[in-house]
């Protein structure tokens, strides 16, 4: 990192807080759950940043806060520096092209009763980037970047395996060429083997396309086998930030000892 220039980040978090208020009567009146709880972040053109933290830590939340899904309780995220809040409609326009998000399950991401084909294109048909025939070409063209033959344009994703209908939602994500596509877990429901086969992917997209990603794990071998930079969430807080690897070499936070402790070693992924 060049510390002598300031650079505005792609996307960032200022402070942000996502409280979750569910129910009614006596559960309302119950203490609300403070998932995402003042996070600072930033993410950089064309760098990974991994989030790791275990299992209800509040990274979905914030995933989804930084994907302008949900609003945030106080704080902002900003768009090249501005609040989404604030955006005017057509950088809004421009900001819900260039943030793209990815599942956990593509299987409950896709959906059963579209095409592969117009499941990567409808995007762009939203948009009204394209129309007709050139709908099918750039589907094709998408799906032959993450690897599927484009034949498999015309089937339903209950005919495609789970690597493969992975891919098409990462050639969902790509279609509106995104400068971040958000990755929440996007392995964890593959077979080893497939997970390599994913993140190489992402990683030569990455290399091709200059995307920045958040990737976001409770598996700190996966983390760090493509992250520049990691950031540990624990109870809705960013409690450890580190370079990749210096992070595992230096841990000050307790938390973060633990999660090394009882990981499988960063060195296994890589
Ligand atoms: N829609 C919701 N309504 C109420 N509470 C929620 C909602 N979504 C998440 N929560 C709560 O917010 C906290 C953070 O959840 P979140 O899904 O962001 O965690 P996570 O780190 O993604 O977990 P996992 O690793 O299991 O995916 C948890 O306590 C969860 O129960
Ligand atoms: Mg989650």
């Amino acid at each position: 990192m060049d510390g002598s220039r300031v650079v505005t980040p792609l996307l960032a978090a200022r402070g942000v807080t996502k409280c979750y208020r569910n129910g009614a009567g006596w559960a309302r009146a119950a203490a609300a759950t403070r998932a995402v709880d003042g996070v600072d972040l930033a993410i950089a053109e064309g760098e990974t940043v991994g989030l790791v933290g275990e299992s209800g830590s509040g990274k979905t939340t914030l995933a989804h806060l930084l994907a302008g899904l949900l609003a945030p309780t106080a704080g902002d995220v900003q768009f090249e520096g501005r609040s989404l809040a604030a955006l005017p409609p057509d950088d809004a326009r421009r900001f819900r092209r260039s943030v793209q998000m990815v599942f956990q399950s593509p299987l409950l991401s896709l959906d059963p009763r579209w095409r592969v084909g117009d499941t990567v294109a409808e995007p762009l048909r939203i948009h009204r980037l394209a129309a007709g025939g050139a709908l099918r070409e750039q589907a094709a063209h998408w799906l032959t970047v993450v690897g599927l033959d484009p034949a498999l344009a015309a089937r339903y994703p209950r005919e495609l395996s789970g690597g493969q209908r992975q891919r098409v939602a990462i050639a969902r994500a790509l279609v509106l060429r995104p400068s971040v596509i958000i990755c929440d877990e996007p392995v964890a429901s593959l077979d080893l083997s497939v997970q390599r086969q994913i993140l190489e992917l992402l990683l030569r997209l990455q290399a091709d396309h200059r995307i920045a990603y958040l990737f976001i794990s409770h598996h700190l071998g996966l983390v760090s086998a493509v992250a520049h930079r990691i950031l540990v969430m624990h109870r809705g807080r960013i409690v450890e930030e580190g370079g990749n690897p210096a992070l595992f070499q230096h841990p000050t936070h307790p938390y973060t000892r633990t999660l090394l402790a009882s990981a499988i070693t960063p060195q296994t992924m890589s």
